[in-house]
């Protein structure tokens, strides 16, 4: 089964052709997030106006680029929530646009539900189940137990700010560009994660549950009261941004911890989302995984951690496979939905 998938929930625009769930034949991304690095945030509006610009070439590019005429495809999968309304529009509107003109049928998929199933595409041998998803983003932190692609409960998510974002946010009090991610987990890389300590989050707590936005306050705390200025010239950046991606990433670990001692039939772990891209993460996931038997498994590419289509794709094969009176039903196009709508019981 060939799929195309698009995606334009947030500033990228994005098409793939994926064969079968797992194979990528392309997979092209036009992004605009350049445009927004000294704003620190994307313009909603300006974002939508550049995808509509450039969602046909992209959509073009990508069957190009896969050697794909659209009577070879069986479905168009499509972000159909959550994320930026306007830029969200773009896309499924293109998506139904082609699917009357080309005579294929399309298939809404829930951004999220792309995300956790990002570990299939050019994996090696397919995920196994039951497993559990850490899914760590800009827009959410979740832990999942799946019994299938689509099948499964949310075990606990954030209670603030997603793990993506207290990464932005620190990256900002910081003085480092959006996205911070990448900025801080490169600044941290030659830091002593050791020089600065911070608080662990709900941890009196019995929960699966995850609070970030104490430990972006505890950053700006920590500067005032040490009176840490980021033009002085001795200002620590690398040991600071060591010591805040230890305790952001060690409060994920800790519940992922926490959840697979609950579930000990487990026997997968998944790591995904633009967070699953920081190497500090990998390896405090990986070190605790491994002497326990179970197998980790992050996104084949760097780049399908962060947003791409390759991963809608997988999520609209999953779906077609596991649903498929889904295949060709009406669905919203909405800048909200509920997590619970991810994953069927
Ligand atoms: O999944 P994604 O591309 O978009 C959302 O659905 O939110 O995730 C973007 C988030 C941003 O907050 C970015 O700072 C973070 O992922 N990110 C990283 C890294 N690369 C991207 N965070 C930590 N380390 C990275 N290497
Ligand atoms: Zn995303």
């Amino acid at each position: 089964m060939r799929i195309l998938g698009i995606e334009t929930s947030c500033d990228e625009t994005a098409a793939a052709v994926v064969d079968d769930g797992t194979v990528v034949l392309s997979n092209v991304i036009s992004s605009a997030s350049s445009r927004y690095t000294d704003l620190k945030g994307v313009i909603p509006e300006d974002a939508a106006r550049c995808q509509m610009e450039c969602i046909i070439p992209v959509i073009q590019q990508a069957l190009k680029e896969a050697n794909t005429v659209p009577s070879e495809l069986s479905a168009i999968a499509v972000t159909r929530a959550p994320g930026l309304l306007g830029s969200l529009l773009v896309g499924t509107s293109a998506a139904r646009m082609l699917s009357l003109s080309w005579n294929v049928p399309v298939i809404g998929v829930h951004h999220t539900l792309g995300h956790l199933t990002s570990v299939w595409p050019g994996s090696e041998n397919d995920p196994q189940f039951p497993s559990i998803t850490l899914s760590v983003s800009g827009g959410h932190t979740d832990l999942w137990l799946r019994s299938s692609h689509t099948k499964g409960i949310l075990l606990g998510r954030t209670r603030d700010d997603a793990v993506g974002e207290a990464f932005d946010k620190g990256a900002s009090l910081l003085g480092l560009p959006y996205p911070g991610g990448p900025a801080i987990g490169k600044a941290a890389a030659s830091g002593d994660m050791t020089a600065f300590s911070f608080p662990k989050p709900l941890s009196s707590e019995d929960t699966l549950d995850f609070s970030f936005s104490g430990l972006k306050t505890s950053l700006r705390y920590l500067l005032r009261d040490r009176k840490l200025e980021i033009s002085q010239p001795d200002f620590p950046l690398q040991d600071l941004c060591a010591a805040y991606e230890h305790s952001l990433c060690m409060h994920l670990v800790d519940r992922l911890e926490k959840a697979i001692e609950a579930n000990p039939q487990v026997r997968e772990v998944h790591v995904v989302g633009g967070v699953s891209a920081n190497t500090h993460l990998r390896v405090l996931v990986t070190d605790l995984l491994t002497p326990k038997d179970i197998t980790v498994r992050f996104p084949a590419a760097f780049g399908y951690c962060t947003d791409n289509a390759v991963m809608i794709a997988s999520a609209g094969h999953a779906l077609i496979r596991e649903k498929p009176e889904l295949l060709g039903s009406p669905f919203l196009t909405e800048a909200t939905a509920n997590l619970d709508e991810v994953l069927s019981a």
